[in-house]
């Protein structure tokens, strides 16, 4: 049970409150772990030296006593904050009772109450059922082949600039940055990509924040008049793969209609469409999933992310009419492990309990006026974009041709850290604010102020 006690909010852990940077950065102890890091793990995508060592809440201490506020919920997970207490509980209950047993084959409880928890919160008034992964890419591999086998049909329509994993099938959808993919073609066959709404950086020269009808029937067109006309038959297509609000990207929403008309343009021919929720879901938003605020119901979503709080857990929820039709077609080892499945269950009993996916609504439009006045005071900041506690500031060189500037970018993510603000870049130059969903005015507040300085000490 939720209690006073494990609640997340209010939530504070004596010396890990605020902002407190002790050493110079990164600190000794980080040093050496970044520096054995580097001789003993496979490069992958780090960008700063911060060496966690605990987390409460909205903060992080790193090895050297350095305390961090965290504006990056590593990466959109971490939604009830570092370390939720009611999560913790539930996570140790069920380490003293059994952690796997093999979900695929075998059967227990945890994994059925988890697959409930989620479809009851995935909206659409279907019958829905869940497969479980371990992460985003395992996710989308997924929905492929059930999209493949539902259909079966082979092609697939993706969005430029939409990010999906990086594993072979959902590497070959992700298409945000040429580095992802450079190297590792021969890709999946059977992937077309074209334009994504991005009303503010478009190949139609549409002004989207003035004209969102007019990129939608552009971007819609484009597929139907042409795509469609020369090269692809619609009914070789199995499905579209889209994120509601594209994330790595560079958190780029789409016109209020876009999603409701792709839907419509996608029935028509009998076409799937796989809704990547992976980093929208779980109230990151404002609402629980991003599909909410495009009125759509997807059949197929894929999730990952925030659904554990942590622990590795992903899933695909279907609508039940589009359930593999034998067994082993689909299949894997951990999905919906029983630490996971715990853990999933008091992630979703805390965001309902704590009112969190309404605390992201709320923080998110105060964060956003806070991001408007550093636009007011910074030409260099193009543009504010976010939903909910999505929210991104964009960089350019020029707020008239909107040049990405992707080098002053890069430098305040840096010297935010070094101000003692965690936070990720994303897409070509913006930079992404996402704490966690516990998050408050005065912590807001806080991480402003550290954006402030760290802007002004990079221009
Ligand atoms: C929208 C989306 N889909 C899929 C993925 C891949 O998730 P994972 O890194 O867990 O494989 C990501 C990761 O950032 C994502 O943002």
């Amino acid at each position: 049970m939720i209690t006073a006690k494990n609640r997340s909010r209010p939530y504070a852990e004596p010396g890990l409150d605020k902002i407190k940077i002790k050493t110079e950065l990164p600190g000794p102890n980080a040093r050496k772990i970044v520096a054995e890091d580097s001789k003993y793990l496979v490069t992958t995508t780090k960008s700063l030296p911060v060496v966690g060592y605990r987390g409460k809440g909205l903060f992080v201490e790193d090895v050297d006593g350095n305390v961090f506020l965290d504006f990056s919920s590593g990466i959109s997970v971490t939604n009830v904050g570092h370390v939720h207490p009611y999560v913790t509980q539930k996570v140790k209950e069920q380490l003293d009772k059994m952690w796997h047993f093999a979900g695929t084959d075998y059967y227990y409880k945890e994994q059925v109450d988890a697959a409930r928890a989620i479809a009851g919160i995935v909206p659409g008034n279907f019958q829905k059922k869940v497969f479980f992964s371990n992460s985003g890419t395992e996710s989308n591999e997924a929905a492929i082949k059930i999209a493949k086998a539902h259909t079966k049909r082979q092609q697939f329509i993706a969005f430029i600039g939409g990010f999906h994993g990086r594993s072979n099938g959902s590497l070959s959808f992700t298409a945000s940055k040429a580095s992802h993919r450079e190297g590792f073609f021969p890709s999946m066959p059977g992937v077309v990509h074209v334009p994504f709404p991005n009303p503010y950086r478009n190949p139609f020269g549409i002004d989207g924040y003035e004209h969102p009808d007019d990129l939608v029937e552009q971007t819609l067109e484009f597929i139907e008049k042409y795509v469609f006309k020369t090269y692809l038959p619609p009914d070789e297509v199995a499905a579209f793969l889209v994120e509601p609000i594209q994330g790595e990207g560079g958190y780029i929403i789409p016109p209020k209609t876009f999603h409701k008309k792709l839907r419509k343009l996608a029935d028509d021919s009998d076409i799937l469409v796989i809704m990547d929720e992976v980093q929208t879901g779980f109230g990151r938003t404002g609402k629980f999933f991003g599909s909410e605020h495009f009125g759509v119901n997807p059949e197929i979503m894929s999730l990952a992310k925030a659904i554990a709080s942590g622990i590795p857990m992903g899933a695909v929820v279907v609508n039940a009419r589009l359930d593999f039709d034998h067994p082993g077609m689909h299949s894997n080892t951990f999905g919906g492990n029983l630490i996971a499945s715990a853990a999933s269950i008091a992630t979703i009993e805390v965001m309902k309990k704590e009112k969190l996916v309404e605390n992201s609504a709320k923080m998110g439009t105060y964060l956003k006026k806070r991001l408007l006045e550093l636009q007011e005071k910074y030409d260099e900041i193009g543009d504010v974009r976010g939903l909910g506690l999505m929210t991104a500031i964009d960089f350019v060189k020029d707020q008239r041709t909107k040049e990405p500037a992707s080098k002053l970018r890069d430098e305040v993510e840096h010297k935010s850290y070094e101000n003692g603000l965690l936070l990720l870049s994303t897409g070509q130059s913006a930079i992404r604010i996402i704490p966690a969903l516990i998050v408050n005015e005065r912590q807001i507040d806080m991480g402003v102020e550290a954006l402030d300085n760290a802007i002004k000490q990079s221009i």
